[in-house]
């Protein structure tokens, strides 16, 4: 899960790290009553979950309560890179003498961590990596011994921070390590980490992005999850733990197993390309033991979704046998008929693998109108792809 800036900043100063306070305003009201009780001047920055919000217009400095007030209607509603602005942080402007850069990831193909840093931060960080590589210093972390004093000067004296902020910096770093493993995040990142005239390192920004696999152990991150701005399917699909993607074409997927519904999806984006670009409308994996109930929310949750026009249920019996799977597709129409529910799109079904021919006989005599068997995955993916184009 990807923070907002003002969580990830929570989360720094939870830690030690120095970062400015901050006010979460959701209209130019708020924040004009948050930077009255700043008093000083304010940055109005937007909040959303994506980079390149200065350069896109989404951070503004304002001088006073008033100027504060119109920033903040400027940006509420600004469109940034498909992001948009709902609500808007509200923090005491900083005096900036230099702006650095400091992260640390995970660096899957090295199959450990990897921490970054360089002296020329600020906005043009990924034009300084192109550029002038060697300006970004890029320093391995082993997880069993993680960042420790020692190696927080390593990344400082590779990065070449100036002598007189090398200790605050190296101190910051530890910090931010510590918001790595106690936190399990996968991504901390510091653009702009400043220091100001007089010599003080600050967090003026700030990215996160929490590991979804420990949330277990961080009940109180929970309060991180903001639900208003997810999609409306993707929040109801997770209300009910179904693995819910939602994508943009016509043809809803649901299969069991993540592999299987991944290649279904490109085998419908295959087929669609004949019928003039039908593509998938969401990415469903039911899972291993498909009951009946996981099959109707599945059904329920793609059906709601008004631009699907035909649905491929693509099942590959194994442990949960394929006619155990028929006898669930059989009852989910039940179930959501009982709901009110009226199934009114076609639903095109592959059934292959263990017990196929007695699950194929079961949904034959089922007796459903909508529902068309075919026997292969890449002849099932034509035919919903041309009922699709065809509504
Ligand atoms: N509190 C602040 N006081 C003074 N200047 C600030 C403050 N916050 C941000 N700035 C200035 O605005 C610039 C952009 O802000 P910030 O880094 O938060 O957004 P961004 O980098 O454009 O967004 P993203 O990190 O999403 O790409 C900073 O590099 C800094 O110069
Ligand atoms: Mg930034």
């Amino acid at each position: 899960m990807d923070l907002f800036e003002y969580q990830a900043k929570e989360l720094f100063a939870k830690h030690g790290v120095p970062v400015t306070p901050g006010t979460v305003a959701f209209t130019p009201e708020e924040a004009r009553e948050a930077a009255e009780a700043y008093g000083g001047p304010v940055v109005v920055k937007a909040q959303v979950k994506t980079g390149g919000r200065g350069k896109a217009g989404g951070v503004k400095l304002a001088d006073s309560p008033d100027d504060a007030e119109a920033k903040a209607a400027d940006i509420l509603g600004l469109d940034i890179k498909g992001h948009v602005v709902r609500r808007l942080l509200i923090t005491p402007a900083a005096d900036i003498d230099t702006e650095y850069y400091v992260s640390f990831l995970l660096d899957r193909a090295n199959r450990t961590y990897l921490g970054m840093a360089s002296v020329e931060g600020g906005m043009d960080i990924e034009e300084v990596a192109r550029t002038k590589p060697e300006a970004l210093a890029r320093v391995p972390i082993d997880a069993l011994t993680g960042v420790d004093a020692a190696k927080a000067l390593e990344i400082v004296s590779e990065a070449r921070f100036p002598e007189d902020v090398a200790g605050q910096v190296a101190d910051v770093l530890q910090q931010l390590w510590r918001v790595i493993v106690e936190e399990d995040a996968t991504l901390v990142e510091v653009n702009p980490l400043i220091k100001t005239p007089d010599g003080q390192i600050l967090a003026l920004d700030g990215k996160v992005t929490l590991d979804e696999n420990a949330d277990f152990r961080h009940p109180d991150n929970a309060q991180y999850a903001v639900h208003d701005e997810t999609d409306p399917l993707e929040a109801a699909a997770k209300a009910k733990d179904l693995n819910y993607v939602k994508l943009d074409g016509s043809v809803g997927v649901i299969g069991n197993g993540a592999g299987l519904v991944m290649s279904t999806l490109d085998v419908v984006a295959y087929a669609g390309e004949d019928f003039g670009g039908v593509k998938p409308a969401n990415f469903l994996d039911i899972g291993g033991g498909a009951s009946a109930e996981v099959m109707a929310n599945g059904l329920e949750i793609i059906l709601s979704d008004p631009q699907v026009k035909a649905v491929l249920v693509n099942v590959f019996g194994g442990i949960t046998s394929c006619d155990a799977v028929a006898n669930g597709i059989a009852q989910a129409f039940a179930m959501l008929a009982e709901r009110g529910d009226v199934v009114d799109r076609p639903i095109v079904c592959r059934l292959d693998g263990n017990n196929a021919e007695e699950g194929r006989r079961i949904l034959n005599e089922s007796g459903n109108e909508v529902v068309e068997l075919v026997a292969t995955m890449d002849a099932a993916a034509r035919r919903v792809a041309e009922l699709a184009a065809a509504k």
